[in-house]
């Protein structure tokens, strides 16, 4: 797929990180899980749809044998804010009890999604539940959720690409920009 066409979209000054940033900083928490999770067994959970390419790459960077399972969940919310109150869509195709569990995401936002799945997660008797997420928003700081791995700490304002979608579309974007105004009307 031309990239240059889909990314047409998305005005040069406003890409956010470039491709090559994601990747390296993935590997630099590719090397911290892989220290932390040295002789254990490590069960990687991706949360559908969004946090399928950081998955994907940072699966591949770890020198080590994963699995990898997903969950899909629903927030029911008004608008663009979560509520916290969620629904499982699709959920685990594996019995995690005993098991050393990362919850890998995209971006954790108000957090109330992933605070809701932690202590679903919890309640099945893993382990160990950690999380690692490649973007974090202001708002998440402040949550009572521990992040154990984050990639970038970023502002506060929409952001598309590498899994992250505004109304399904700009998933495939290989660098990850906030969207034009002009994409919204
Ligand atoms: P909370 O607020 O519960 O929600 O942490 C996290 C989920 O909200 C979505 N989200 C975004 N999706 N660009 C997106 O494409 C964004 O800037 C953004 N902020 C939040 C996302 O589904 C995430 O899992
Ligand atoms: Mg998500």
């Amino acid at each position: 797929m031309d990239q240059t066409h889909v990314a047409g979209e998305i005005e040069a000054d406003q890409v956010l990180l470039t491709e090559k940033q994601v990747l390296d900083r993935l590997g630099e928490m590719a090397a911290q899980i892989e220290a932390d999770y040295e002789g254990k067994d490590l069960l990687l959970v991706g949360v559908l749809k969004g946090a399928v390419m950081v998955m994907a790459d940072l699966a591949r960077s770890l020198n080590r044998h994963v699995e990898m399972d997903w969950m899909a969940v629903s927030s029911y919310g008004s608008g663009t804010k979560s509520s916290g109150v969620v629904r499982i869509l699709k959920d685990l195709d594996t019995d995690i009890k005993d098991r050393h569990v990362l919850v890998v995401e995209d971006i954790i936002d108000t957090g109330l999604t992933l605070s809701w799945l932690i202590t679903n997660l919890k309640s099945r008797g893993p382990a160990s539940v950690e999380i690692a997420t490649l973007l974090r928003k202001p708002e998440a700081v402040t949550m009572d959720v521990d992040v154990t791995y984050v990639g970038f700490d970023i502002p506060n304002a929409f952001v598309v690409g590498y899994g992250l979608d505004y109304d399904e579309k700009y998933r495939n974007l290989r660098c990850i920009g906030t969207l034009s105004p002009h994409v919204y009307s």
